[in-house]
């Protein structure tokens, strides 16, 4: 309404309280949040993460973007081909906020903690830059684009603290498996990696905080827990929290209703005989550990800044097939690393052979910004990168479909996860040691550990048949259970 004099526009009494609940109703008004998330399950941790911390300003995450209110891209920088990723996806969602201006953009994760301001400058329709370190502000800087429509960049590399977790609370819906962040950053600087400079230095949270998580999704249905770190192994080394990794999983051993453990990722200078025996005594500790070599060539290795040997990592793995004859390995290697001859290559090839790896995961070594290997002289040729990394796929290939063909006829416990991507109306979930089983059971409910035999193998997982009413009995040291 117009009153008064100059044409002021003010409104009654009765108006303004109106245009307030108004306000204040929309506020409160479910919107919606889509999350996209790239790169490790650190940052799988952290969308989850995000969800919980946004929950209370009414934001409930929808699987469809087109319907979002507000997305947020978690991101990773570990290669030049992740960034791309996350520059290629921006550029869509450009073309998503002119159809639709109202539309708020956040990036969060590793890319948005190095580039920062570059970030804004770059992509006019980000409106929210938020670091590794800026999880717990996201609310209050969701607040600040939504109510004054500013662009706000928050790299501000504060240490976390146990403070900035969000408990779960209330039901986990539909899952059976969960990851748990234990320790964020890394001390160990290998000579190629970002992870040190986008995640910060190595802190543990507190072994209390993390065991009331774990208890809290298990009471809620989770049956399977994933400790999360870039070193795992040297948990709780630094902080003094009178906990190492050994005792930390020796407590997680013992919650009730828990069924398997898993960690990742185990850093081969860290790996202790106490960690190794853990396999040997903690009966829920699946038998799989991944255990990044990354090169089988000590000139290499040491290049790297790695701290082993390449025979000082065999003896490891010897070590814990001793102690656990099942158990199921798997690692990261970089192809064409700077400085990397044809006899560090073949080394790495004869490596892989003897061991004879479950399942590799092959990277083709990426310059990245401010690490001293981006400075390295003798930089390998893109071609023969490619060429490398395609033998090395080619020899584990190999590999894992013989591992696989080898558990046909065998009966696994799967741990029902849900609904196979494949369709007909197959469950998927993995065996203990840590390989995709899908099969049809009209019974099986997600949590259920389901006695599953092996019928055929493929590279990438197992198509199993579940048993019912034979007589089984579990090998102690694999979990595999043979039918009588
Ligand atoms: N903390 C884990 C690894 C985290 S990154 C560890 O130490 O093993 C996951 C994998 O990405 C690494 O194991 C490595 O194989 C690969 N990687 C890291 N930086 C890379 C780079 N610059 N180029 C290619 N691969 C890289
Ligand atoms: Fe990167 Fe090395 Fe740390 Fe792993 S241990 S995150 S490879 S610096
Ligand atoms: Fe990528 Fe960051 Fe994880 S760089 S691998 S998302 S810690």
């Amino acid at each position: 309404m117009v009153s008064g004099q100059d044409n002021e526009i003010t409104n009654t009494p009765c108006e303004v309280a109106e245009e307030k609940m108004k306000a204040e109703v929309s506020y409160m008004k479910a919107k919606h949040l889509h999350i996209v998330t790239m790169g490790c399950q650190m940052n799988v941790y952290d969308s989850e993460q995000m969800e919980r911390l946004l929950a209370p300003m009414n934001y409930r995450p929808t699987a469809d973007m087109d319907k979002a209110d507000l997305i947020l891209v978690n991101t990773c920088a570990i290669r030049k081909k992740a960034e791309h990723k996350v520059y290629s996806f921006l550029g869509r969602l450009a073309r998503m906020k002119q159809r639709k201006p109202e539309l708020i953009i956040g990036v969060g994760g590793c890319v948005a903690q190095q580039e920062g301001y570059r970030l804004v400058e770059l992509s006019p329709h980000v409106d929210i830059v938020f670091g590794t370190f800026a999880l717990k502000r996201l609310p209050a800087l969701v607040r600040q684009v939504t109510e004054k429509r500013t662009r706000v960049v928050d790299v501000d590399n504060t240490a976390t603290d146990e403070a900035s977790y969000v408990k779960p609370s209330g039901p986990q819906g539909e899952r059976a498996t969960a990851f748990v962040t234990i320790m964020t950053g890394c001390d160990n600087f290998c000579t190629y990696c970002v992870v040190p400079y986008v995640r910060g230095r190595q802190t543990s949270r507190k072994p209390d905080a993390i065991l009331q998580e774990i208890q809290h999704i298990v009471q809620n249905g989770v049956r399977e827990v994933t400790l999360l770190g870039q070193n795992v192994n040297a948990y709780g080394l630094k902080n003094g929290h009178g906990c190492d990794f050994p005792k930390l999983l020796e407590a997680v051993n013992n919650i009730e209703g828990l069924r398997r453990i898993r960690f990742t990722t185990s850093h081969p200078k860290d790996l202790s005989d106490k960690l190794i025996g853990a396999f040997g005594r903690l009966d829920k500790l699946a038998p799989h550990i991944h255990l990044p070599v990354q090169s089988g060539s000590d000139r290499i290795l040491r290049r790297m800044n790695r701290g082993y040997t390449r025979d000082c990592y065999l003896k490891k793995v010897e070590k814990l097939r001793k102690v656990r004859p099942s158990i199921a390995l798997t690692s990261d290697i970089i192809a064409g690393f700077p400085g990397e001859e044809t006899t560090d290559f073949e080394d790495t090839v004869k490596l892989i052979s003897s061991v004879g790896f479950d399942n590799l995961f092959i990277f083709k070594y990426s310059d990245r910004k401010n690490v001293p290997a981006s400075r390295f002289a003798n930089k390998v040729s893109g071609a023969l990168k490619g060429e490398r990394f395609a033998r090395l796929l080619n020899v584990q290939a190999k590999i894992t479909l013989q591992k696989n063909l080898s558990l046909v006829g065998t009966v696994q416990e799967i741990l029902v996860e849900g609904l196979s991507k494949k369709g007909d109306d197959q469950l998927t979930g993995h065996t203990p040691c840590n390989k995709i089983v899908n099969f049809v059971d009209r019974t099986a409910l997600v949590g259920d550990l389901v006695p599953v035999k092996i019928v055929e193998a493929f590279s990438h997982s197992l198509l199993g048949c579940p048993i019912s009413g034979l007589e089984r009995h579990y090998d102690k040291n694999g979990g595999i259970m043979h039918a009588a």
